[in-house]
């Protein structure tokens, strides 16, 4: 059989396959587990979305559109990054439509990366992220920011990841996994850094919509305009709008970056599905952008991270941070490690969440796969009954 290709022994098996696969199989057995696993919304997509995207079927829009993604859109994007972030583009050269925002995000990093360079991505990280660089031979750097620190770099944090050879630096605020979303002042100072280095910011925003309490998302490109010119702005439909499985993400930026990106995405995947960015582009452009939706989601959201923090914050050897945006907990567990639960020594994240699955069928994620050993991920885009019954079982388990 002829080698693969070097560049495909670099992307790791994600960790957490494990633990899901066994989640399904315990599932597929007849045993109820509850699934804190999620990174996605449990509500379904706007009505007047969904009757867009089949009025577009039915009207015949089944056919390829631009590349990069149609006029509509881009249009319809670009008036939403001015009215809800300040920023201003032209749709027509600074606007890229892609499959989602992970496929906006793989686009750039390609486009951006040599072979060598560095890209600082701050830890705990969104898990494709450091996987996207190495498959552009790129090296991650991945200072951490634990839970004393809210999960977020200070300031010196980032002057000091940042070195000659990095080439880009990845900002993602609210954060998956921790929730944490730094405030406008942070990112002044965040800015501040940035300013005078060359180089690219990519200023992933797919959770804006999920900011909880007196917190404000802002974008770091409208706070500094001399930074403007260097960061691109990724955003997508996938979490405000709960349109995962309908792939619509984009990025705005500078005219070179989102050309090239562009014209990538020519050779690859081609135009977003055609009636999904009509979808889209009506969730963005009618119904006042589905604002009472995305308030009724956001809100639950709230009551729900509420919910969730009080009660993890009562079980022995948990530290839980209250997130202030996302549907994510990220709680230290670290406590739990050494000591022995339904006989078995729970040693690290990944022994934690094999031990909830297999002895108290709770499913949730290591936290090794996001790059803290000490803490596991837990979703709660899932309802606050099957937070209360995951969470009794925890308790059980751990105080048992
Ligand atoms: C931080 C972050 N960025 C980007 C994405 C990609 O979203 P999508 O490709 O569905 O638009 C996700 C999805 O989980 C995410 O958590």
């Amino acid at each position: 059989m002829p080698k693969l290709a070097d560049r495909a022994g670099k992307i790791a098996e994600s960790v957490t396959l494990a633990v899901d696969a066994k989640a399904k199989q315990l599932a597929a057995e007849g045993v109820d587990v509850v699934g804190f696993g999620a990174g996605e919304p449990d509500f379904d997509t706007p009505k007047y979305v969904c009757e867009a995207g089949k009025a577009a079927i039915d009207k015949g829009q089944t056919r390829y559109t631009p590349a990069s993604g149609t006029m509509e859109l881009k249009k319809a994007v670009a008036a939403k990054l001015k009215k809800d972030n300040g920023l201003e583009y032209d749709p027509a050269k600074e606007v890229l439509i892609s499959c989602g925002a992970k496929h906006v995000i793989y686009n750039l990093i390609d486009v951006m990366v040599n072979p060598g360079d560095e890209v600082v991505i701050p830890a705990p990280y969104w898990v494709s992220y450091p996987e996207m660089v190495r498959v552009a031979d790129g090296i991650p750097v991945m200072p951490l920011a634990g839970g004393d620190q809210g999960f977020k770099l200070t300031p010196a944090q980032w002057a000091k990841a940042i070195t000659p050879k990095t080439k880009a630096v990845i900002l993602n605020s609210p954060s998956n996994p921790t929730g944490a979303v730094y405030s406008p002042e942070e990112l002044k100072a965040i800015a501040a850094v940035l300013v005078d280095k060359d180089v690219w910011v990519i200023s992933d925003e797919i959770y804006e919509k999920l900011v909880f309490g007196s917190m404000k998302h802002a974008s770091i490109a409208a706070l500094e305009p001399k930074l403007k010119a260097r960061t691109l702005v990724v955003n997508g439909h996938s979490k405000s709008y709960a349109m995962t499985g309908w792939r619509i993400g984009y990025a705005a930026g500078p005219a070179a970056v989102i050309k090239a990106a562009a014209n990538l995405q020519s050779h690859s995947t081609s135009n977003p599905s055609t009636m999904c960015q009509v979808a889209a582009t009506a969730a963005l452009t009618q119904n006042d952008g589905g604002a009472r939706e995305l308030e009724t989601m956001r809100k639950e959201f709230e009551g729900r991270r509420d919910l969730i923090v009080d009660r993890l914050n009562k079980l022995p050897g948990v530290k839980c941070v209250k997130p202030d945006g996302a549907f994510y907990v990220f709680p230290d567990v670290s406590g739990c490690y050494g000591k022995s639960y339904a006989g078995v020594k729970m040693t690290d994240s990944l022994t934690f969440a094999s031990v909830c699955l297999e002895k108290a069928h709770v499913a949730l994620v290591p936290g090794s796969a996001f790059g803290d050993d000490r803490c596991v991920r837990l979703s709660f885009a899932t309802s606050r009954e099957k937070i209360n019954k995951g969470i009794d079982r925890l308790e059980k388990l751990l105080k048992g």
